[in-house]
C-alpha cells in the first residue's frame, strides 16, 4: 500500500486485471528495467510494470531479444521490484528458459518470484506452450501469455512483422488465445496484430488482452517505456506514440556539459566547497 496525499493506492493484482476488464476500464502497462524508471512508472499510477526482455535491445544493445539470459532478467527485475510499490510486476521469461523442458520452465518461473520480487511471469507462444503454462500455474505462479508478433521467434517469422493478417493466421491466433485462457493465463499480450482481429478476440475472451500495436479494442495497452520517452531512436515501431524526445534532450545536455568544462564555466562557485580563511592560512603556514 502506498500513501498518497488523497487516498492510499492499493497493490494491483491479477484479480484487479479481471475486475477492470469486467468494468470496461482500460488496463495500463509499461516496461521498466531499473529502479528510477520503476519509481516513475509506479508513481504515475500505471497498473503494471513489465520487465520485458526488450531490455536486450533498448538497454543492452543487442539486435534482438535472443541473447538475453535468466541472469540478465533477474538482475533487472530486482532493481524494478525495489522501485515499485503498487504496480503488478511481471517478469518476462527469456529465450530458452521455458521452451526446452517443462520442469525447467517451472523452476525458472519460480526464480522470478522467489529471488526477484516479481508477482507474475510472461512467456511467448500459443498451443505449443500449454504444457509449460499449466505446470507454471500449477506451481502457483500467474502467467501472462503473449501472441501475435513474438520477438523470440523473430527468425521463424522472418523478421519483426505484423501477424494474423490472413484468414488462416487469424483463425490460429483465436484458437491459441482460447487455449491460453483455458490453460489459466490471467491475460494475453497481443503484439502487432490487426486491430479488428484484436477487438474481436477481446470481446470473446474473459481474460484481458493487453495490446501493443493491436489497436484500441484491447482491454489494456503496453508500450516499451524507452520508445514512449524517445530514449531509443535506433528503430521506432509504427505502433509507438512518442510522448517525449529524451534522446535529443540528453544529447543537448551532454554537449552543454562538454562546452562548459572546456570553457571552464563548470564547475562554478556554487558547485564548489570552501575552507574557512583561518584554516587555509594555518594550512599555508604549515606548508612554508
Ligand atoms: O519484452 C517486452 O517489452 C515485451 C512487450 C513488447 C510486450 O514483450
Amino acid at each position: 500500500m502506498s500513501a498518497t496525499s488523497d487516498s492510499p493506492r492499493k497493490k494491483i493484482t491479477t484479480h484487479t486485471f479481471r475486475l477492470k476488464k469486467q468494468r470496461g476500464e482500460s488496463i495500463t502497462m509499461l516496461t521498466a528495467y531499473d529502479y528510477p524508471t520503476a519509481l516513475a512508472v509506479d508513481r504515475a499510477g500505471i497498473d503494471s510494470i513489465l520487465v520485458g526482455d526488450s531490455l536486450g535491445m533498448v538497454v543492452l544493445g543487442y539486435d534482438n531479444t535472443l541473447p538475453v539470459t535468466m541472469a540478465d532478467m533477474l538482475h533487472h527485475c530486482k532493481a524494478v521490484a525495489r522501485g515499485s510499490d503498487c504496480a503488478l510486476l511481471i517478469g518476462d521469461m527469456p529465450f530458452m528458459s521455458y521452451q526446452a523442458e517443462v520442469n525447467a520452465a517451472v523452476r525458472n518461473a519460480g526464480r522470478f518470484l522467489q529471488e526477484a520480487g516479481m508477482d507474475a511471469v510472461k512467456l511467448e507462444g500459443g498451443r505449443e506452450r500449454v504444457p509449460a503454462i499449466k505446470a507454471i500455474i500449477g506451481a502457483g505462479i500467474p502467467v501472462l501469455g503473449h501472441l501475435g508478433l513474438t520477438p523470440q521467434s523473430v527468425h521463424q517469422m522472418g523478421g519483426f512483422r505484423a501477424q494474423g493478417k490472413t484468414a488462416a493466421a487469424a483463425q490460429k491466433l483465436i484458437e491459441d488465445a482460447h487455449l491460453l485462457q483455458d490453460a489459466g493465463c490471467f491475460g494475453i499480450v497481443l503484439e502487432s496484430v490487426p486491430a479488428r482481429l484484436a477487438a474481436y478476440l477481446s470481446e470473446q475472451l474473459e481474460i484481458p488482452t493487453i495490446g501493443i500495436g493491436a489497436g484500441v479494442g484491447c482491454d489494456g495497452q503496453v508500450l516499451v517505456t524507452h520508445d514512449l520517452l524517445g530514449l531509443f531512436d535506433r528503430f521506432i515501431p509504427k505502433f509507438v506514440k512518442k510522448y517525449a524526445d529524451l534522446h535529443s534532450t540528453i544529447a543537448r545536455a551532454l554537449t552543454a556539459y562538454k562546452e562548459d568544462v572546456e570553457t571552464k564555466v563548470f564547475p562554478a562557485e556554487e558547485h564548489t566547497f570552501s575552507i574557512p580563511d583561518e584554516e587555509w592560512e594555518e594550512f599555508v603556514k604549515s606548508e612554508e
